[in-house]
């Protein structure tokens, strides 16, 4: 491998709901979409090109915020319907033997118990290979399926996650780890005194525990963040093995989030390379630089026929309603949201319809795999470090094999990501490198 290998994961945006259903590579997407097919399939895939990890996305509303009705979410299928990710995880990983699973949860929507215990089923049915995407959902449409009028405010509902975090690794560790005993002779399947209440008060949870099952191969899932707002930010570098980023700004700014994540994650004494940092990209690959060109180009123009679908998620992770602005003035600075920070930050002074022209990469990737494969390289050892999330909203198989089939063995080629899976548990192939 390269003197800099870095990581690749896989974000399942939109989660376990319809992805491509009505372009030319779709297939039955519109139909088929209930059945984990295309999943298995997605993670078979990106385990044969050996990706650290694959991200199911989750919220549990049906949006209304684009045009102050659910019209165009549903008219487009865009983050609705979505079904539970903890249902499809399972069936992933009996399929697959390596790749990570992650699951999407979030902390307003469940109770630490209830999350603790399906997260550590799931970490012993896959041997070792779960995640936890750990959110705190951003709608107050979301809070108000689960008995609130409104969701709580943006830092402290960090604070909860914190607490949230801390009582589940209690959990997790509820057990020690040599309780099994299994001793036949005397009848001892587990020593009782190796299993603990943890007799928990905090400011938001109270749990006696013990959780009523062993701790599971890594004791605790693998955590991946996504906050980019200060306080966002400050929760993934004390908790994350993972952060997510859809920094914007190009290498720059990429290169000093990592940074900060790194340094906030000394402050809280850990080891920041024990803090992977991806950031998003969803390249566009082609046979050649010029097919890869005029295929972005044509994505451009549809977005820019369509700019409502564009703004739907801006609308729904804001809940403003985008419909109500010009295409062609500024977002103005007076917008606020209790919703995504960062995503709306970076929204404002520019127009929607400049927004629009912006593509899911912190960065564009555009090209032949072979260019891509360099370009990546480039940035990577401008940044320091540690790979890419490979996202894409209207997800069809053909878009998957451009990457596990194209783009991948191009990067095996020069040595930057790994051509075999060392270790069994996702945990330990994460920190190899
Ligand atoms: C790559 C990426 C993936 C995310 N996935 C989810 C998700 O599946 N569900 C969710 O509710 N929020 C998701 N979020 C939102 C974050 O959890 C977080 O709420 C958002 O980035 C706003 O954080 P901030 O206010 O700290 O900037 C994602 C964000 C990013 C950048």
């Amino acid at each position: 491998m390269s003197a800099n290998p870095f990581h690749l994961a896989w974000f399942g945006a939109g989660g376990f709901g319809v992805k491509s259903w009505n372009k030319t590579w779709s297939g039955r997407g519109g139909v088929d979409w209930a059945s984990p097919q295309l999943w298995i399939d997605v993670a078979q895939a990106l385990e044969r090109a050996r990706f650290d990890y694959i991200i199911i996305e989750d919220s549990s509303y049906v949006p209304d915020a684009y045009g102050s009705n659910s019209k165009a979410y549903l008219s487009s299928a865009t983050a609705t319907p979505k079904m539970d990710p903890t249902v499809l995880a399972p069936i992933m990983a009996h399929l697959t033997s390596r790749i990570g699973i992650v699951p999407t949860l979030s902390v307003t929507e469940y109770h630490p118990y209830m999350l603790a215990r399906k997260i550590n089923t799931l970490d012993h049915m896959s041997q070792g290979r779960t995640g936890w995407n750990v959110v705190t959902s951003s709608s107050h449409r979301a809070a108000q399926n689960y008995g609130k009028d409104l969701l709580e405010e943006h830092d402290l509902r960090y604070d909860i996650a914190d607490e949230f975090f801390d009582v589940s690794c209690k959990l997790w560790e509820s057990w020690d780890a040599d309780a099994v005993t299994l001793d036949a002779e005397n009848g001892v399947w587990a020593d009782y005194e190796k299993v603990h209440t943890i007799d928990f008060e905090g400011k938001f949870f109270k749990i006696r525990g013990p959780l009523n099952a062993p701790q599971s191969p890594q004791g605790r899932p693998v955590f991946t963040q996504a906050g980019g707002s200060p306080r966002g930010k400050r929760f993934a570098a004390r908790t994350a093995n993972s952060v997510i980023s859809g920094v914007e700004g190009g290498v720059e700014a990429m290169k000093r989030f990592r940074d900060d994540i790194r340094e906030q994650a000394v402050a809280y004494g850990r080891d920041p390379n024990d803090v992977k940092v991806l950031f998003m990209a969803s390249p566009v690959v082609g046979e050649t630089d010029e097919e890869a060109r005029a295929k972005r180009e044509r994505q451009i123009a549809f977005a820019e026929a369509h700019p409502e679908l564009g703004l739907l998620h801006l609308s729904r992770h804001s809940g403003i309603d985008f419909a109500q602005f010009p295409l062609d003035e500024p977002i103005p600075a007076t917008a606020k949201t209790n919703g995504h920070q960062q995503m709306l930050a970076q929204a404002i002074g520019k127009t929607p319809r400049e927004f629009l022209r912006k593509s899911l990469s912190t960065m564009e990737f555009v090209g032949s795999p072979d260019t891509i494969a360099a370009t990546m390289d480039e940035v990577m050892q401008e940044v320091g470090g540690d790979g890419f999330l490979i996202a894409n909203f209207d997800l069809n198989r053909r878009y998957v094999s451009e990457i596990a089939d194209g783009l991948v063995p191009a990067l095996q080629r020069r040595g930057l990501t790994r051509t075999e899976y060392t270790h069994s548990r996702f945990r330990d192939n994460l920190l190899e490198f």
